[in-house]
C-alpha cells in the first residue's frame, strides 16, 4: 500500500528579484516501511519538499496524501527532524522525550510507556534524568529521534539530521538510526548531501535536478545481502557502482 502519495507539487517563492520556482511537477509514491534518500544540488528545493510533505508549507500547486488522507496543515502522522537536535537544555532527557506528546496533547499513560520503552530499547533509559549537555552528540541525536518516534509518526522526515556530527559518530549514529527505524517499521524520507550516506541507508534514492527541482531519477538500491546495515553494505562491490551513477547524475550529464 502507498502510505505517501505526492501529486504534481509545484512551489513558487516571491523573492526580491521576482518569482522563483523551487519545485516543479514533483510526483511520487512511497510504500509503508520504505526508506527514501533524497539527494540534489544545493538550493534545489529539498527542504522545501519536506516542509510541504510535513504540512508546514502549503504548496503553490499539487497535493500530498498520507494513507489516502489529504495533508492540510501539521499532522501527528508525520515526524520531522532537522540538523539541530533542538533538545531543550533545561529539561531532562525524559522530559525532552515527552515534549512532542505534550505539544500535541497526547501525553496518555500508553504513550508515556511507549516513550519509556523506546528509551529502554535504545540504551538511554539510565540517562533519563540527565540533561542534554551531559550527553555526547551521538546520544543527543538518538534522544531527538526517540522524541520524534514517541508520537508514533507514520512517516519520518529527516533533513540533514546527521550533518552536525563528526564522521565517526555519524557512521555509528546512522547505523543505530537505521536499526531503530527498521525495527519500528517507520517509513522515512531523508535528505542528505552525503552520497555514501544516501546509498547506505536508502531502499530508493530520489535524485533531484538543479532548481526548479524535478525528479531526475528514482534509483532502486539492492545489495542482495541477508542482513544489510549501513556499515556492511559499504563493503559491497555494488556500493561504488551506485556512487558513480549518482555522482554522474548530480554533476549534470543530461
Ligand atoms: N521562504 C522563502 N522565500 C523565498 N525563497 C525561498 C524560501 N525558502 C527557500 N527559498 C529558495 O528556494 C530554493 C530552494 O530552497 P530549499 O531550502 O528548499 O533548498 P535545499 O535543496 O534544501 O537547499 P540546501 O541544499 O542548501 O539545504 C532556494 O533557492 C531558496 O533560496
Ligand atoms: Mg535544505
Amino acid at each position: 500500500m502507498d502510505i505517501l502519495k505526492v501529486v504534481n507539487i509545484e512551489q513558487k517563492y516571491q523573492a526580491e528579484n521576482g518569482e522563483i520556482t523551487a519545485l516543479k511537477e514533483i510526483s511520487f509514491t512511497v510504500k509503508k516501511g520504505e526508506f527514501i534518500s533524497i539527494v540534489g544540488p544545493s538550493g534545489c528545493g529539498k527542504s522545501t519538499l519536506l516542509s510541504i510533505i510535513s504540512g508546514i508549507l502549503k504548496p503553490t500547486n499539487g497535493e500530498v496524501y498520507v494513507s489516502g488522507e489529504r495533508v492540510d496543515g501539521i499532522t501527528s502522522h508525520i515526524g520531522y527532524m532537522l540538523q539541530k537536535d533542538n533538545l531543550l537544555d533545561w529539561r531532562t532527557i525524559y522530559k525532552n522525550v515527552l515534549l512532542g506528546l505534550e505539544i500535541r496533547n497526547t501525553k496518555t499513560q500508553e504513550n508515556m510507556e511507549r516513550a519509556e520503552n523506546l528509551l529502554k530499547t535504545y540504551g538511554l533509559y539510565e540517562f533519563r534524568d540527565k540533561y542534554p549537555s551531559q550527553l555526547s552528540g551521538g546520544m543527543r541525536q538518538r534522544v531527538a529521534l526517540i522524541r520524534t518516534l514517541a508520537i508514533s509518526p507514520d512517516i519520518l522526515l529527516l533533513d540533514e539530521a546527521f550533518s552536525a556530527l563528526d564522521y565517526q559518530t555519524r557512521l555509528s549514529v546512522t547505523d543505530d538510526v537505521f536499526r531503530i527505524l527498521k525495527q519500528e517499521q517507520v517509513t522515512t524520507l531523508m535528505v542528505t548531501h552525503d552520497i555514501p550516506e544516501s546509498i547506505s541507508m536508502g531502499d530508493k534514492i530520489m535524485i533531484l535536478s538543479e532548481r526548479p527541482a524535478v525528479i531526475k531519477e528514482i534509483l532502486e538500491i539492492d545489495f542482495e545481502m541477508e542482513t544489510r546495515t549501513p556499515l556492511t553494505c559499504r563493503k559491497s562491490p555494488k556500493f561504488s557502482q551506485y556512487f558513480n551513477h549518482i555522482w554522474r547524475e548530480l554533476s549534470g550529464n543530461e
